[in-house]
């Protein structure tokens, strides 16, 4: 199973397996890790669900949609490596990647 590790905004780092075909966003809320708030359950309509992806790391996940770059205009914190975790689906390339959670999320 995929490895995707967490940074927390207070610099705690969280490996967690995540299941292909969940999203970054499931595998936070599933184990109960703070940050990742996802007021809207992931149907891509709240940015509390704001991640920072490496640049390196970027191009394992689909580009994202009109609706997530509009969404992350206005988000807090917003930088050119942010993306919504809600819209990031894991597959076994994604194993040992890295996020970094927005201190944003509220
Ligand atoms: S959970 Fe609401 S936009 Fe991702």
């Amino acid at each position: 199973m995929p490895m995707v590790t967490y940074v927390l905004p207070d610099g705690s780092e969280h490996a967690i397996d995540v299941p292909c075909g969940q999203t970054v966003m499931d595998g936070s809320v599933r184990n109960n890790l703070p940050g990742i708030v996802a007021e809207c359950g992931g149907s891509c309509s709240c940015a509390t669900c704001h991640v920072y992806v490496d640049p390196d790391s970027q191009a394992l996940f689909d580009e994202m949609t009109d609706e997530e770059r509009e969404l992350l205009e206005f988000a807090d914190g917003a930088q050119a490596d942010s993306r919504l975790s809600c819209q990031l689906v894991v597959t076994t390339e994604c194993d040992g990647v890295r996020v970094t959670v927005s201190a944003a999320n509220g």
